[in-house]
């Protein structure tokens, strides 16, 4: 018996950073994001050979320890009434832990491969719930389209379904394909132990987070790229005045974050985001793409651009 599960990854216009105490990753800032159709994680899940002594992860064909996804996979286990150890194999279609939300679709392609292998039947929410626990931006990977995650929520919503803006287009700007030194949840903790900046970024967010939700709702791409580039900016304030400081950007970052204010001021409707990693994702609409791809070498020579519009319902078939 095997299953292959497959859900994209989930961008953030407004940002998730920082846990309540409370609860597994409930999140101290509400967030607002778009599932990414090209960056996508599909996972296979099978019986474990009789008498295996555990389950087994592999990620891109690397073994990776289990402990980080034994919890999930236990709870579906018992919720299933059953003792079959699995083999989990899961590949990206983009780089891993590179700042390219990873653990948004890879938690979500296992939490509904293994609701489809032990038969839990769960609803969205309650997957939602369920993918939150193994990392909290992959409570919004389990659907499509676009997403909120409103602050100490156990789930994420889904707000529109992709046809909501099917215009819209992510470019995002791959500077290095090297995995981060510090992941998102070293990185968040250490900034709501240590910034003195980290309580205003809290209660900041809510108001950031409400104007892009109006944005959104009415299709103001100005307005919803303001608001993005307020939050990851502030949200970068808090890692930058963090002790020690946590510094993901590049040079190239920097050059970029430039080219795209040059392109506004030309003329182009380009808005920049960036989370735990150097790569700056560009936010445009489809009638643009090819301008602001055109702008991007001048900036960094060596990178490459992935063109990703919304989209990506999660998808769970036999195999
Ligand atoms: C910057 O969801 O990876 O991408 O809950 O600890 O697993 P954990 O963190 P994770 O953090 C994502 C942070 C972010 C912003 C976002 O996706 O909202």
């Amino acid at each position: 018996m095997s299953v292959v599960a497959s859900a994209s990854a989930s961008l953030a216009l407004v940002k998730y950073w920082g846990k309540l105490r409370t609860g597994v990753n409930l999140p101290a800032t509400p967030s607002l994001a778009i599932s990414l159709d090209g960056l996508r994680t599909t996972t296979r899940i099978a019986s474990e050979t009789e008498g295996a002594a555990g389950d087994t992860v592999r990620i891109n064909g690397t073994a990776c320890p289990a402990q980080r996804f034994e919890p999930m996979i236990d709870r579906f286990r018992r919720r299933g009434g059953s003792t079959s150890r699995v083999t989990v194999e899961s590949t990206n279609t983009f780089p891993t832990a590179a700042g390219l939300a990873s653990s948004s679709s890879g938690f979500a392609a296992l939490a509904i491969g293994l609701d489809a292998f032990y038969g839990t039947h769960l609803s969205r929410h309650e997957l939602s719930r369920e993918a939150r626990q193994g990392s909290g931006s992959a409570c919004r990977s389990v659907y499509g389209g676009f997403t909120a995650w409103e602050t100490a929520a156990d789930h994420a919503e889904q707000i529109h379904t992709a046809d909501h803006w099917p215009q819209l287009r992510l470019l995002i700007v791959v500077l290095t394909r090297t995995a981060k030194p510090v992941s998102s949840r070293e990185g968040m903790n250490a900034t709501a132990g240590t910034s003195p900046v980290y309580r205003s970024w809290c209660r900041e967010s809510q108001g950031i987070y409400e104007r892009a939700r109006t944005a959104l709702d009415r299709r103001d791409l100005q307005a919803l790229g303001t608001a993005m580039r307020e939050s990851y900016l502030f949200m970068f304030s808090t890692m930058f005045t963090s002790r020690p400081p946590l510094i993901y950007w590049l040079p190239e970052s920097l050059a970029l974050i430039r080219e795209a204010e040059d392109m506004r001021r030309d003329g182009i409707p380009v808005w920049e985001t960036m989370d735990a990693g150097p790569q700056v994702k560009l936010l445009t609409t489809h009638d643009q793409v090819e301008a602001v791809r055109s702008r991007i070498p001048s900036a960094v020579p060596q990178a490459s651009v992935l063109v990703s519009s919304v989209g990506g319902e999660p998808e769970v078939r036999d195999g």
